[in-house]
């Protein structure tokens, strides 16, 4: 099926950050971002009908290609975008940011891009060679930093030119890698400027690795959600009850209480399934299950059911995180090897093993 296949591309992991050959004879080695920028910008039509825009900006010296996902007359007249009418970068409409994990695939799925609960859908490409989030590999995400710093300045001087949205109201997803950052360092570093915002971190999380800022306030009014699975990557089943340890004590010290903690930070794994399979079948599924009932899990009214969770999850992922911080894994790879990646005509395909 893939013999037309003209480069392989490097296979990025977790855990491995160096790109592995391609063999072959294969004289030409590209990274995963020169093969991501073989993949065409432009206008596109979102799964709901709204207008998806495929550009990329310079933050701070850095790339950012980005998706914004939302109804045509939300863009701002002077974006061109076809039907773009807002004359205000101050709109109605929240918007869910996404973070994809280790080499990019879910930049390329969208799987937030349709409106949800009034929320518009965005997503960032990681300005790096393996297009991992805070680049460094595993948990040393050496750039996180400049990273975090580059996805709040995005927000805050590209995004109303481009779309009116409620900048009172913008939330976060992480996937993998992309929740390492927001978990590491975006939070700690940047969620000062976001109040009463919401996180989903989805099969991956750590310890903020930077001085908060504006922690009480900050963990006092976000709303942060971990998901992952049972066998989730055993780097993982480190990290995430760390991370979760670590939001705890925060709360903790900010003067929450155990019920007012509780309602803030929800922590789930019971779904059986690897790395990201939240459905129970795949990381491209299971990533889609989470985003598609986002607002449920962290958004305000949410009931915490997400529809299509992999057995034995009753659905109901909202577990106060206090006496629940040790999740119970089984097994669990060592890597993530889970998916391979290919440009074929212009398009990301994902097979998994
Ligand atoms: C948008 O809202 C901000 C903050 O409330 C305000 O300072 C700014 O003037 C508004 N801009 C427009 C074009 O209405
Ligand atoms: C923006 O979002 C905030 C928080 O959800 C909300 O209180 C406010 O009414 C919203 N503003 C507009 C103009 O929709």
């Amino acid at each position: 099926m893939y013999t037309q296949i003209l480069h392989l591309i490097p296979l990025v992991s977790l855990v491995a950050g160096m790109p592995q050959r391609t063999g072959k004879g294969k004289a030409q080695q590209q990274t995963a971002q020169q093969q991501a920028a073989k993949v065409p910008q432009g206008i596109s039509q979102a799964t709901d009908g709204s207008t998806i825009v495929d550009a990329t900006a310079m933050i701070n010296g850095l790339p950012i290609r980005y998706k914004i996902a939302a109804p045509a007359a939300q863009f701002m007249a002077a974006s061109g975008v076809p039907g773009a009418a807002a004359t205000s970068p101050n709109g109605t409409m929240g918007v869910n940011v996404l973070l994809h994990g280790d080499g990019g695939t879910s930049f390329f799925d969208f799987p937030n891009q349709a409106v949800q609960a009034n929320t518009m859908g965005v997503v960032l490409l990681a300005p790096n060679a393996n297009l991992f989030w805070g680049g460094g590999s595993g948990l040393q995400r050496t750039d996180g930093v400049a990273h975090a710093q580059a996805v709040n300045d995005f927000i805050q001087t590209t995004m109303p030119q481009m779309v009116a949205f409620n900048q009172s109201n913008v939330v976060f997803t992480g996937v993998s890698g992309g929740s390492l950052l927001m978990s590491g360092f975006f939070i700690p570093t940047q969620m000062a400027n976001y109040p009463n915002s919401a996180v989903m971190l989805n099969c991956g999380g750590m310890p903020p690795q930077v001085p908060f800022n504006n922690a009480n306030a900050v963990i006092s009014q976000t709303t942060i959600h971990f998901q992952s699975t049972q066998s989730e990557l055993q780097l993982l089943q480190g990290s995430i009850p760390q991370a979760v340890t670590a939001y705890e004590a925060l709360g903790t010290q900010a003067g929450l209480s155990t019920d007012q903690i509780n309602a803030l930070q929800t922590v789930d794994n019971t779904p059986t399934g690897g790395h990201c399979e939240f459905d129970g079948q795949g990381f491209v599924s299971g990533v889609q299950v989470m985003a598609s009932s986002y607002s449920n899990v962290v958004q305000p009214g949410g009931n915490g059911i997400v529809t299509g969770i992999g057995a034995p999850s009753t659905g109901q992922v909202k577990t106060g995180v206090v006496g629940n911080e040790q999740l119970t894994f089984v097994g669990g790879r060592k890597r993530d090897t889970m998916e391979r990646r290919w440009v074929v005509n212009g398009d990301w395909v994902v097979t998994e093993d």
